[in-house]
């Protein structure tokens, strides 16, 4: 090949070189390559030697005009290229290779999908969904129900008392009476997850303020197979598969006969598992037939309509549904616990 062929070839190379320069990291490769110390220019150089005096004037006086322009070329690049790199130097340094900032999608509280779950199954047995006042008044978080005087939990170091007198509700039964107030029977109606208030020391099953969720059927001829029926439903419901509800008589004065109800553990089918502690059974809460003062406190007459009535804590229920093992997670905001639902 001769060397005016490998100077023309030299001059294209460097213009299809330079062509393809983006980064100043692309310029210094095309620069060391042409007019470095072991560049493609010294080489062509290099190649004199072998020639006549009158060829080595010719080539020579050629190879060192190619290097001019060479080196001209590859300075304009490099203005243009500093140019574009000063007026959008934040489009230059996006790689648009990386992976995209993660972020997260919101999901619904746990204690939201519980409740939406209570609302959708007491709705498809025709309950009234109602909700109430969390300041309450003696007379309706109290006296109505039947709780007496000298009661503990009346007591100043067990439920908030406002500077007027009036509480916060330390449990969602005043619906009962308010509701009661209002309808005539039959009634039929649940409040779910009304917010109640205890001075109550926070611990893992503990919490100040937390849930309840209510229900009450007042009507003719109402006993306990009813109550009992309903909270099997309702079980059913929450936990997917029908489970077996039990009654251990039990004390509130709203309600006589009174019973803790308990279910047959869903996780092992009572035999013994770390949710219900090797018992079999999980305890829910209190229920009973409503106290026939409680109708008489109503204006109900107690002759012609039966009650029954239900009280648990929605928190509770969540946790044993769920596996939580600690009430205050459902307050803390906790990203890590609320991305698992
Ligand atoms: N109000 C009661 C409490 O918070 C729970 C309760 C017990 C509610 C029996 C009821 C019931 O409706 O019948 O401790």
């Amino acid at each position: 090949m001769d060397l005016d062929e490998t100077i023309q070839q030299l001059q294209q190379q460097c213009d299809e070189a330079l062509l393809a320069v983006s980064t100043p990291q692309d310029m210094e490769e095309v620069q060391i390559r042409f007019l470095g110390r072991k560049g493609l220019i010294r080489e062509l150089f290099s190649k004199l030697g072998a020639l006549s005096d009158s060829e080595k004037r010719h080539y020579g006086e050629a190879i060192n005009q190619l290097k001019n322009t060479i080196e001209s070329k590859i300075n304009q690049k490099n203005e243009s290229l500093l140019a574009t790199s000063q007026t959008s130097s934040a489009s230059q340094s996006f790689d648009y290779s990386l992976p995209g900032f993660p972020y997260s999608i919101g999901k619904k509280h746990p204690f939201t999908l519980i409740c939406e779950e209570l609302y959708r199954i007491f709705r498809s047995m025709n309950f009234m969904v109602v909700e109430d006042r969390e300041i309450e008044d003696e007379y309706h978080n109290f006296d109505a129900l039947n709780i007496p005087k000298w009661h503990p939990s009346r007591k100043r170091n067990d439920t908030f008392f406002l500077t007027d007198g009036s509480v916060l509700r330390t449990h969602t039964s005043p619906v009962e009476i308010r509701t009661m107030e209002q309808l005539t029977p039959p009634i039929r109606m649940v409040t779910i997850g009304g917010r109640c208030y205890r001075r109550d020391a926070s611990d893992a099953t503990h919490s100040a303020v937390f849930h309840q969720i209510e229900g009450l059927v007042v009507e003719e001829n109402i006993n306990f197979c009813h109550l009992s029926a309903i909270l099997s439903e309702m079980m059913k419901g929450v936990f997917g598969k029908p489970v077996e509800v039990r009654f251990v008589p039990s004390y509130f004065p709203f309600v006589e006969p009174g019973a803790e109800t308990l279910i047959s553990c869903p996780f092992c089918k009572s035999n013994g598992c770390s949710v219900c502690k090797n018992s079999g059974w999980i305890e829910l809460g209190g229920s009973g037939m409503t106290h026939p003062q409680v109708l008489r406190n109503v204006n109900i007459d107690p002759t012609k309509y039966q009650g029954f009535a239900f009280g648990w804590g929605v928190e509770r229920l969540a946790m044993i549904k769920y596996g939580i093992d600690d009430i205050r997670l459902f307050f803390e905001n906790n990203l890590s616990f609320l991305e698992q639902f």
